[in-house]
């Protein structure tokens, strides 16, 4: 394999990225959605979140102003919301009048989570680490939602690949085929 020296370092070659909507809320009680592809777990226990958020989208001083948000992982029938919530503004329409998702009450956090979306965690914002052109925020999940076809007859979680959809490139993908199990070489 021959390497091509890039001239200009960029986290664009780091792939792919999950594809998430985090919901939010002003202090007037209107809720909002932005499209994030930046986004990891941080850590397992206590169990963490990131996402990463440029200080200057109208959703930012949402989270910051509330200290919540809600993680939700669409589906390939959300995508389309999810696209338009990537360009619409919060500061100019209702995102869920716009796109027809619908806003429920979350159980801990102030944020609402999206009804339709297979899997939504509460999270707390417990740190935000400037970084230039986006911020990482952190947020602890304090509450998990999930949707009961995604739970075996022993309540396990199990994600359906079909699923999961992740930004890769300028596009949107699924999950591909399973092609082993973790530590399958031990
Ligand atoms: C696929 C996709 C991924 C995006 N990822 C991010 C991201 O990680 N961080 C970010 O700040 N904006 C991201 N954006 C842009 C915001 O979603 C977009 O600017 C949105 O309109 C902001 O909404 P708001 O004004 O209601 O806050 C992404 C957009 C798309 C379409």
């Amino acid at each position: 394999m021959a390497k091509v020296h890039m001239d200009r370092p960029s986290a664009s070659y780091f792939y792919p990225w999950p594809l998430v909507l985090v919901s939010c809320v002003s202090t007037d009680g209107k809720p909002n959605i932005i499209t994030i592809g930046a986004s990891s777990v941080c850590s397992s226990n206590p169990p963490t979140v990131g996402i990463a958020i440029k200080p200057a989208r109208y959703s930012y001083g949402l989270i910051k102003a509330s200290g919540d948000f809600g993680v939700n992982i669409p589906g390939p029938e959300q995508l389309e919301a999810a696209d338009r919530c990537g360009w619409l503004s919060g500061a100019e329409v209702d995102k869920f009048a716009e796109t027809g998702l619908t806003a429920q009450a979350s159980r801990a956090i102030t944020s609402p989570l999206v009804a339709e979306c297979p899997v939504s965690l509460e999270c707390r914002l417990i740190q935000t680490v400037p970084l230039g052109s986006h911020d990482w925020l952190i947020g602890e999940v304090v509450a998990a939602h999930v949707d009961e076809a995604l739970l075996d007859e022993d309540g396990r979680f199990r994600p359906c690949s079909e699923q999961a959809l992740f930004c890769f490139g300028g596009d949107y993908r699924r999950v591909g085929d399973q092609i082993a199990g973790w530590f399958f070489t031990r």
